[in-house]
């Protein structure tokens, strides 16, 4: 029998549509003969949607035939299994069965922990990292005071809150003059460079954080890597087992990677169902295998390898590095704990795209099979202390 894999993908991030092209690729290399695929789209209103006819990128150009064609559900665990279930209508009825879910989801409300947290509190199955090593893949701040902890190193930095400029900009002006000019400024909960500047001076770098603070009450603000070359590596894996990728070489003409480098104009190739795909979503040129040393390439792979392990990530992620070209000083910049294309184009030398997602979904079944296995609760007579109204009185010590 195939397994039933429900791809969740869209949501009311600013990466939805980017989130579209990643599920849609995906969806339509996943092996057929092994996986019945049940396509989830969450509409930036939150409302779930499925029907066959979301694997098609054609649908998502007109929301109004899709929202017409696609039935509306809910995800919910029955005596049976987990079911996707109709939600118009004066009764519930299932739609479709899920095995195992597959989060195609990028950025905030989404790939942050979000839909990790979901599916775990329903008790699902699901690919990729766990509401741990997502929200830590968000928040540009914690990841780095843990890649510090574990002696990854990281641009210098200095952090805030929206509020804490507002009150006090002269201290938070102070502290990035200690780091030095120019600095780049980021919200640190953000992807795809939306709300991302340089400044290279104090006036500068107030209209940067203004710009920045409509998007993220937490903004960070870094050292600007000179001479920049920019190198990803992807990681996948659990904590088992890990694989690295091709590296490979970021080019920008711009002053840094920016969202239409990212993402804009799409590439050479099509996919059976229409969606331009080339080898990866993007205008940038990307150069695999990236054109470094020996010595600096196993460089990149140990601290991919130490930044998969200190975030506790898992699936396929891609690492991006910051590496000064004179000094070959290398940098973690940030990991993506869901990837644009989930990265596959950076496999293809050691493994083909439905390769990659048959590794991912076996190694999710794997995981939850092991998790099932350890202890999760254990008999007490806890409650029998606490009966009737007197019971209720006594205090608990947590
Ligand atoms: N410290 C830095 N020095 C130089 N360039 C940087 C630095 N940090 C980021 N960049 C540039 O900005 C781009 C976007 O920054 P990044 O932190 O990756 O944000 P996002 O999560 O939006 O991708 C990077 O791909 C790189 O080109
Ligand atoms: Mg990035």
């Amino acid at each position: 029998m195939k397994i039933k894999v429900g791809v969740i993908f869209g949501g009311e991030s600013v990466e939805h549509e980017v989130s579209i092209i990643t599920a849609v690729q995906a969806m339509n290399y996943m092996d057929q003969d092994k996986y019945e695929i049940v396509p989830i789209y969450v509409a930036k209103d939150r409302t779930w949607y499925t029907g066959k006819m979301l694997m098609e990128m054609d649908v998502y150009r007109n929301f109004d035939t899709l929202k017409r064609y696609a039935k509306k559900v809910t995800l919910v665990k029955t005596k049976e299994g987990f079911f996707l279930q109709s939600v118009t209508g004066l009764f519930r009825h299932n739609v479709a069965e899920i095995d195992i879910a597959f989060p195609v989801v990028h950025g905030k409300g989404a790939e942050d922990g979000s839909l990790a947290g979901f599916l775990d509190f329903i008790g699902i199955p699901y690919v990729g990292c766990n509401i741990l090593g997502a929200a830590l893949g968000q928040d540009k701040v914690v990841q780095r005071q843990l890649m510090e902890l574990n002696e990854i190193p990281v641009p210098k930095y200095t952090w805030f809150y929206d509020t804490e400029y507002l009150t006090d900009t002269t201290k938070i002006m102070k502290e990035v003059k200690a780091i030095g000019y120019p600095v780049i400024v980021k919200p640190a909960k953000l992807g795809s460079s939306i709300g991302i500047s340089i400044a290279k001076t104090e006036k500068e770098l107030d209209a940067c954080i203004t710009e920045a603070i409509t998007y993220d009450n937490k903004i960070i603000v870094e050292q600007v890597i000179p001479n920049i070359l920019e190198v990803n590596c992807s990681v996948l894996g659990n904590h088992e087992f890990q694989e690295t990728s091709a590296l490979a070489e970021m080019l920008t003409k711009n002053q840094f990677l920016t969202f239409d480098d990212k993402y804009l104009s799409g590439g050479k190739g099509k996919l059976k169902s229409g969606i331009k795909a080339g080898n990866k979503m993007s205008t940038s040129e990307i150069v695999i295998p990236a054109r470094i040393s020996k010595k600096l390439e196993e460089k990149v792979r140990e601290l991919s390898l130490k930044t998969f392990r200190a975030l506790d990530l898992a699936g396929t992620v891609r690492i991006d590095f910051l590496i000064n070209r004179e000094t070959e000083e290398v940098y973690v910049n940030e990991p993506n704990t869901i990837p644009g294309s989930l990265a596959f184009y950076m496999w293809s030398s050691t493994k083909d795209y439905k390769t990659l997602l048959d590794d991912m979904i076996t190694m999710a079944i794997k995981d939850y099979k092991n998790a099932s296995k350890k202890t999760t609760s254990f008999d007490s007579n806890i409650l029998s202390n606490f009966s009737g109204s007197k019971g209720m009185k006594n205090k608990i010590g947590r």
